[in-house]
């Protein structure tokens, strides 16, 4: 699997991937947001992003196509967006989500209460706007 950074030209791929699995896409082609796009055989497997500046950082958007799901590629986009935020020097990442929450605790995110949220994390359009409040928060100290 093949990771690249998603570019302008790249953004209405990710947007109809999102959308097919419910996600937000409204602001991805706002500033602050990198989005990343993992490929095999020239074909879009999965895409996931990250928001923000480190220490704290979102993380977004992930989604494996319908086709690929339950082969652990989640597992692997997961990992990847994990050490990209780490080479960036993220401490943590701080998600919400409503349908994979399992997900994310199997590798290591644990809930929280959104009031918990530090300002960097809760000032962004997905805690302010896009997520519906009853989304569950989660956060992951990375490294340890
Ligand atoms: C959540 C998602 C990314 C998982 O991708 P995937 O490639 O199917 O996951 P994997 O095959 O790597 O599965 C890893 C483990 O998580 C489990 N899992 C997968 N999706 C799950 C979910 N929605 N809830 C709970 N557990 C889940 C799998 O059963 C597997 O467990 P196992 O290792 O014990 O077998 C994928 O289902 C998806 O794109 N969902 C829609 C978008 C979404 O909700 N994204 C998260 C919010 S940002």
């Amino acid at each position: 699997m093949q990771m690249t950074k998603v570019g302008d030209n790249a953004l209405d791929q990710l947007r109809d991937a999102l959308r097919q699995a419910a996600l937000p896409c409204d602001d991805v082609g706002e500033p602050g947001r990198q989005f990343y796009r993992f490929e095999a055989d020239g074909k879009w497997v999965a895409f996931g992003g990250l928001e923000g500046a480190a220490p704290d950082m979102l993380l977004r958007s992930v989604v494996v196509s319908d086709a690929r799901r339950g082969e652990g590629l989640g597992n692997a986009v997961l990992l990847a967006l994990e050490q990209c935020a780490a080479s960036q020097g993220a401490l943590r990442l701080h998600l919400l989500t409503q349908g994979a929450a399992g997900f994310f605790s199997a590798n290591g995110y644990e809930r929280f209460d959104r009031q918990t949220a530090p300002a960097a994390i809760s000032q962004t359009v997905q805690f302010k706007q896009l997520c519906p409040a009853s989304a569950s928060y989660l956060r992951k100290t990375l490294g340890v």
